[in-house]
């Protein structure tokens, strides 16, 4: 079992990490003094997978758990969603103490954590990810929102948590695809910030592919641990170190956008971009160290892509311009100094960046 703080003052909360967990959140969530009804927001498919486990646990510790469904995909993290569970929440009589449980993907968490921070001027919210990318990201840190027409996660609040419950058990239902996709956020952890969790990857990626659980464990822990302390010091993203977890997305949301969001997943468009990064890294001279052939070779190992795909070479320039990274016509990116080392740096002409 992992046990990590993430630091907040008043909103301080601990991410608990094991095998088999799901079975004790009924007790992790009395234990902060949280009782009565429980909104578990979720969808078919977690449902069907892991919600008899959690109603469970919430009835032996003296819940009385709600099941309340929302639509499977990012189609889905919409305001039409929000109106609908908002319907459904308010309907059910919930009050100020009741406490919305988001049990699911990144949609399911983002959506759930939104509706919490706004519903009744804010709900006790309870983080309990089911894919890896939810587990090492975003549960953790409390970005919460949903898309708009204009974007992705361009509506929404930062509203932590009271507590992350990760059960890693529940990764082995995950295809193969979605398993790899949070392995890019993974690797990401050790190139922008740790040498040595990084050559821990290198070390190990074939045993964590087989989802050896005590590798898991590891994993998972040393990565929401990287988080949280980054988290813990720039919360709002207002001094630049939170930020430095956007390595590889500015080339990744281009690709994403570019491909009108088919056919390439959220992650493996970040290995991309983590391997482009470091290309201009060592291109322009900011790297110390060859960086760009050694992710590559992890994130290759990982079973992620590392080269660009073919599409229309102008509407990347497009989507790049309009990243929410570029202020006053600059574009800002992160790049790689060496291997466990990020730092931000501005890039005039977006043609470097391709
Ligand atoms: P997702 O939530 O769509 O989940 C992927 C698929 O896996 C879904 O079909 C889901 O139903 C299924 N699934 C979930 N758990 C499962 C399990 N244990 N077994 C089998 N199937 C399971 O996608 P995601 O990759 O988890 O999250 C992506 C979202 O996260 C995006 O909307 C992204 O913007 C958001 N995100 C948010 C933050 C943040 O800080 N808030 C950070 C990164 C990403
Ligand atoms: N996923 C980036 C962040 O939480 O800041």
């Amino acid at each position: 079992m992992e046990k990590i703080n993430v630091s907040l003052g008043d909103r301080s909360y601990r991410i608990w990490i094991s095998g088999g967990s799901l079975g004790g959140l009924g007790k992790r969530m009395a234990e902060l003094g949280l009782s009565g009804r429980a909104a578990v927001v979720t969808n078919r498919r977690v449902a069907g997978l892991y919600y008899g486990v959690v109603e469970k646990s919430l009835r032996s510790s003296g819940f009385n758990p709600v099941p309340v469904l929302i639509g499977d995909g990012e189609r889905f993290k919409s305001l039409e969603t929000m109106w609908r569970l908002y319907d459904r929440l308010l309907g059910l009589g919930i009050e100020r103490s009741t406490p919305i449980v988001a049990l699911g993907g990144g949609v399911v968490g983002d959506v759930a954590g939104f509706a919490a921070s706004t519903c009744l001027r804010g709900l006790p919210l309870i983080q309990v990810p089911t894919t890896l990318l939810a587990q090492v990201d975003s549960s953790v840190g409390g970005k919460t929102g949903v898309d708009h027409r204009m974007g992705k996660n361009l509506i929404g609040a930062f509203y932590q948590p009271k507590l992350v419950l990760v059960d890693v058990d529940v990764l082995r239902s995950l295809t193969g695809r979605e398993f790899r996709n949070g392995m890019a956020e993974v690797v990401k952890y050790g190139a922008i910030r740790d040498l040595k969790f990084f050559e821990y990857l290198e070390g190990r990626m074939e045993n964590i592919l087989k989802l050896n659980t005590a590798d898991l464990v590891k994993t998972v822990g040393i990565a929401c641990a990287t988080k949280a302390g980054m988290v813990s010091r720039d919360e709002r993203e207002s001094t630049g170190l939170r930020a430095l977890l956007n390595f590889g997305h500015t080339v990744g949301h281009g690709i994403e956008a570019a491909m009108k969001y088919r056919g390439v997943k959220h992650g493996e468009a970040v290995a991309i971009g983590m391997v482009k990064a470091a290309e201009i890294s060592e291109r322009r001279g900011f790297a110390s160290e060859l960086v760009a052939g050694r992710l590559s070779k992890l994130l290759e190992r990982a079973g992620l892509p590392t080269d660009m795909p073919r599409f229309d070479r102008a509407s990347l320039i497009k989507a790049l311009r309009v990243d929410k990274k570029i202020a006053g016509g600059i574009n800002r990116m992160i790049l790689l100094e060496r291997i466990g080392k990020a730092v931000f740096k501005e890039v005039k002409n977006i043609n470097e960046f391709i």
